[in-house]
């Protein structure tokens, strides 16, 4: 017989099924709960709800461990491509290779996007934010293929999946070239799925892309070390707008949404612009600390903690190497860097930050490369959600293939009672 639960409310005991993941992680299900005992539960920020079952990605904060399907992602950052990291998370196998030449060539046979779409970028201020850009492109695209997915034909749901990772790319490398008053370009059909994302983001009208394969690594990496991440905040958004049947764009553009914001995705933006705002307050590191540890000053360490991973982030410590290895590379010299290696070493020392368990967190490393790398900071958060990209997909196909009713958490109501209305002259 399986475990359960036992909960007491006002002498009442009720049993509840206990829920037993495949690595041990146990869960309480607690579906009954309001209907058997007239209350519910409540968790601001869901630091102890499970929201679903899941196969794709198993991660446990405490021994720092993260893997898609059950490949580690030391293995997958070391020995796969994105793009096959991409189709792993979404069919939950490793492609062979003719799955993955005819994945890239289905990928790049519906990269086309509506010239329409062009007169949407062109009506955007240069100056918008990246963010607001692709995410409002994304929704868009709904309208240029309005066609739902029946999530009945494994067709259909692979032609959704290979028409986004197509045109996701093209979207984002306009956004740039929107803000840099570039030609939109459509890329290069006889590249790599991630040489093609740099060289449609880069490549000047009148010169040849030349493709350094130190950048092209670097950014394989970062993408495959952002592909998914369980049950966040933007991949719950896209599960949670998915659940009530919105299309595929319309979740992900949501994604985009939830990923902006600088306490998710947005870190790796909002990390350089501090590096950058101390290096204009005279370069003082140890000052920075104390406003951090500052329980009167709302400033933060950004890219420093974690929600989940509570003693390292195992995407750091695979991004590190690299940030080393393409800063020695490139040749980089740059006083910012030179900032952040002096926060990081500070806070690694330091009592609160050790005491609260705080290290630095993947986009710490990843926003110091895309600086190297050549990338806008605005962009960023961009880079973030071309890796995020699959791993959405994957968490939505998911949700769609189990049938997951809507997503509508409850809430303890604490506002005012029952109030008579006051006429506007009486108020
Ligand atoms: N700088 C200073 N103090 C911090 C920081 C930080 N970056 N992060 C957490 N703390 C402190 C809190 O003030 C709190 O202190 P207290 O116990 O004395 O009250 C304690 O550490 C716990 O912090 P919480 O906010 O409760 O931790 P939570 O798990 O809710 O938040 C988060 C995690 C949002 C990532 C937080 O650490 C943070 O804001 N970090 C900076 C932003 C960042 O880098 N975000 C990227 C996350 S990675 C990603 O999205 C890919």
């Amino acid at each position: 017989m399986s475990d359960t639960a036992t909960f007491e409310y006002k002498g009442k005991k009720i049993e509840f099924p206990v829920v037993e993941g495949t690595e041990n992680e146990i869960g309480i299900d607690i579906k009954t709960l309001r209907a058997s005992a007239g209350v519910i539960t409540l968790d601001p920020g869901y630091k102890n709800t499970g929201s679903c079952e899941s196969a794709i990605t198993y991660l446990d904060g405490e021994k720092g461990i993260l893997r898609y399907r059950g490949y580690a992602i030391e293995d997958l950052a070391e020995k796969a491509n994105f793009l096959e990291v991409a189709y792993l998370l979404i069919f939950g196998e490793l492609p062979n290779k003719e799955q993955l030449d005819k994945f890239h060539s289905d990928i790049k046979a519906n990269s086309e996007v509506d010239e329409d779409v062009k007169k949407i970028v062109d009506s955007f201020p240069r100056t918008a934010h990246p963010m607001g850009v692709l995410s409002s492109l994304t929704s868009a695209l709904t309208a240029f293929n309005p066609s739902c997915v029946d999530i009945n034909s494994e067709e259909d749901m692979y032609n959704a999946i290979v028409k986004i990772m197509g045109k996701f790319p093209v979207l984002a490398a306009w956004t740039l070239r929107r803000r840099n008053s570039k030609p939109y370009d459509y890329g290069n059909a006889s590249l790599g799925y991630v040489e093609n994302m740099l060289y449609m983001m880069f490549k000047k009208p009148n010169e040849e892309y030349k493709l350094n394969p130190v950048v092209v690594d670097a950014l394989d990496k970062l993408l495959i070390l952002h592909a998914d991440h369980e049950q966040n905040c933007s991949t719950s958004t896209v599960r949670i707008v998915g659940s009530s049947h919105a299309g595929l764009f319309a979740s992900l553009s949501a994604g985009v949404s939830a990923l902006w914001g600088p306490l998710h995705g947005g870190a790796n933006q909002a990390v350089i612009e501090m590096l950058e705002g101390i290096k204009e307050d005279g370069g003082d590191t140890a000052k920075y600390m104390e406003k951090a540890k500052d329980k009167n000053d709302s400033f933060r360490l950004m890219g420093f903690g974690h929600r989940v991973y509570k003693n390292f982030d195992p995407r750091a410590k695979i991004i590190k190497k690299s940030a080393d290895e393409v800063l020695g590379d490139l040749g980089v010299e740059d006083p910012v860097l030179s900032i952040a290696k002096g926060l990081e070493k500070q806070a690694l020392e330091d009592d609160y930050f050790v005491k609260r368990k705080l290290y630095p967190n993947v986009d710490f490393y990843s926003g110091i490369i895309y600086r190297a790398l050549g990338i806008p900071t605005e962009m960023f958060t961009v880079m973030f959600a071309l890796g995020r990209l699959p791993g959405w997909i994957a968490q939505w196909r998911e949700m769609r293939l189990k049938k997951e009713p809507i997503g509508r958490p409850r809430q303890i109501y604490v506002g005012e009672n029952l109030r008579p209305f006051v006429e506007v002259s009486k108020r």
